[in-house]
């Protein structure tokens, strides 16, 4: 605390994102088993394991440990805002929200979600025509920080990227909302009802 008081209130900020970031590759052992037993709080909305049965509600299944750690820290810093999602981070501490993201994270994502026939084509064209492939992973299965999009619910994804176009949904480091900005309401149907069937089909 002695030190935090020397920086501006930003700066301590950016210290500790930059700690909380780096922590689980250095030094610390996400517990599974802990953040499973934390987790029961958040299946009621997020459905068992993390895959929503909820259409507006995002799944956590599947998502790379480093992109549910750092949207958690930032909804709990006040860069991404929700009001559930916000006042849940608020009580959460690193080490909560490194052992929910690698339980999460070690869950099978799947859905029930049906991609209609001709979005089966166009969906693949129009993800690599906009770039989603390049950072999101040929598979759209996210990479560190990026989430992971295939197979998340279908009416989550529509809100998502309108909210990235009307820059209304926060953005890291704005690479959303630029590719975002340049897509119509047509596109948007098309790659979400492409995305979402990007899983497994539940036992
Ligand atoms: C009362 C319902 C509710 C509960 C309980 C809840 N969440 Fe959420 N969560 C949401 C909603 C709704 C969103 C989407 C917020 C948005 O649109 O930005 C969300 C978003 C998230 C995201 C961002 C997902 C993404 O793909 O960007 C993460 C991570 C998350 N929640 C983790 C948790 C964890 C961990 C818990 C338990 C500690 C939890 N949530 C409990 C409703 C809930
Ligand atoms: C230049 C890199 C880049 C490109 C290109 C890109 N994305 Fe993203 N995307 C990101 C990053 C980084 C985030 C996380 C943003 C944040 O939460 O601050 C993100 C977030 C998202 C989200 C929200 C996920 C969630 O769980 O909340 C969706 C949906 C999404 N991208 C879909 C797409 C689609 C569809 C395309 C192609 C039209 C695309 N992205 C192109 C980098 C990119």
């Amino acid at each position: 605390m002695l030190i935090f008081t020397r920086f501006k209130w930003e700066a301590a900020v950016l210290v500790r994102a930059a700690a909380f970031l780096y922590f689980p590759i250095s030094c610390y052992a996400a517990d599974i088993e802990a953040g499973k037993a934390k987790a029961q709080l958040c299946i009621i909305c997020h459905g068992p394991g993390g895959n929503s049965v909820i259409p507006e509600y995002p799944s956590l299944s599947g998502q790379p440990a480093q992109a549910i750690s750092t949207a958690l820290f930032r909804f709990r810093e006040g860069n991404r805002k929700n009001p559930i999602m916000s006042a849940l981070a608020a009580d959460l501490s690193n080490a909560d929200m490194n052992n929910l993201a690698a339980y999460f994270s070690s869950i099978k994502r799947t859905t029930t979600y049906q991609t209609q026939a001709e979005n089966l084509v166009i969906g693949p064209e129009l993800a690599n025509k906009y770039n989603c492939t390049q950072c999101h992973g040929p598979k759209l299965l996210g990479l560190q920080h990026i989430p992971r999009v295939a197979g998340q619910q279908h009416e989550y994804l529509i809100i998502q990227l309108r909210g990235f176009k009307a820059q209304t949904r926060s953005d890291m480091d704005g690479n959303m909302s630029s590719a975002a900005a340049n897509l119509n309401d047509g596109d948007i149907a098309v790659l979400a009802d492409y995305i979402a069937g990007l899983a497994d089909r539940p036992d």
